[in-house]
């Protein structure tokens, strides 16, 4: 059975398959071919956490491949607010549908879900875990947009301590031999395990050094709901800001991405500006998460 817990259940050749499997549903995302590979099948939607974009591009994907899909989301309207496990959940739901995709706000949920499920488990964030459709859509974004995916020099922008979609991006990115800036206030560094794992392949610095040299800047929300302390989040709040004038300096060619939802580290009049890519990057989650179902499930 094949779960999709944590980006390195794959390796550099299955995450290039996917990626040109979602080159080919493209249009199918579009809605200008029909294709109906995923019908008879169900998928549950499991949502312990806030989502909009990674819940309803699951449900289109599924959806435009003929599939359908049940939700269970509110937790108040569930069998879990009457104290039911996680894992009787799963073994429940599991025996309902074809596969499962679950967001939890506790590290390790996924891998958890995944031995007790008798379907595949896609892990769609866990804690500040790891969020691995999110680098397969991030993957592609870059692989489109910049042409190629090998050699590139990345700035990982904002919130590198919590954010799950770093996590995964960052181990992803050690195996197309990237350059990887790490951009952050001190308190939101990297955690040191990942500094190990990047083996040297990364350089800490400030946005001014390295932003005429960086072909993707990928920015990211400061992580409010993993914050213990209201007033530590209150000291790096607003830390990072890209601006017209910021982006005036970036190479013409380079492009941005955010995983969304932005708060204020994105001015709004970037988004007219030749370099914004983020909202392209949230439609490619259809096409990309087309092919992570149709792999999990045929
Ligand atoms: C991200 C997440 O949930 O980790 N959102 C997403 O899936 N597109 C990023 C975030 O919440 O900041």
């Amino acid at each position: 059975m094949k779960h999709l817990i944590s980006i390195e259940d794959l390796t550099k050749q299955e995450i290039l398959k996917i990626l040109d499997k979602a080159e080919e549903f493209e249009d199918v995302a579009l809605g200008i071919r029909k294709c109906r590979i995923l019908e008879g099948k169900i998928l549950a939607n499991l949502f312990f956490e806030p989502s909009t974009r990674t819940r309803i591009s699951f449900e289109t994907a599924m959806k435009r491949l003929g599939g359908e899909v049940v939700n269970i989301s509110a937790q108040e309207a569930s069998s879990i607010a009457k104290g039911e496990t996680l894992a009787d959940t799963i073994k429940v739901v599991s025996n309902y549908c074809d596969a499962i995709v679950i967001r939890h706000f506790l590290e390790g949920a996924a891998r958890f879900a995944a031995e007790n499920s008798a379907v595949p488990v896609i892990n769609a964030g866990d804690g500040a875990g790891q969020h691995p459709t999110q680098t397969l859509l991030d993957l592609y974004t870059i692989r489109k947009e910049c042409r190629k995916l090998e050699k590139l020099s990345i700035a990982l922008v904002g919130d590198l301590k919590y954010s799950r979609t770093i996590h995964s991006l960052i181990k992803a990115l050690t195996l197309f031999n990237s350059k990887i800036y790490l951009i952050s206030p001190e308190i939101l560094s990297l955690p040191e395990d990942f500094l190990e794992e990047l083996n040297g392949n990364f350089q800490k610095a400030r946005l001014e050094e390295v932003i005429e040299e960086i072909d993707v800047l990928y920015v990211t929300r400061i992580q409010k709901e993993r914050f213990l302390d209201e007033e530590e989040y209150r000291k790096v709040a607003g830390s990072y800001r890209i601006t017209p004038q910021v982006v005036e300096k970036l190479k013409s060619d380079a492009i941005i991405l955010h995983p969304l939802p932005r708060v204020d580290e994105i001015d709004i009049k970037v988004d007219k500006m030749r370099q914004a890519r983020y909202f392209k990057q949230a439609f490619y989650g259809v096409p990309v998460r087309m092919a992570i179902l149709s792999e999990v499930m045929q």
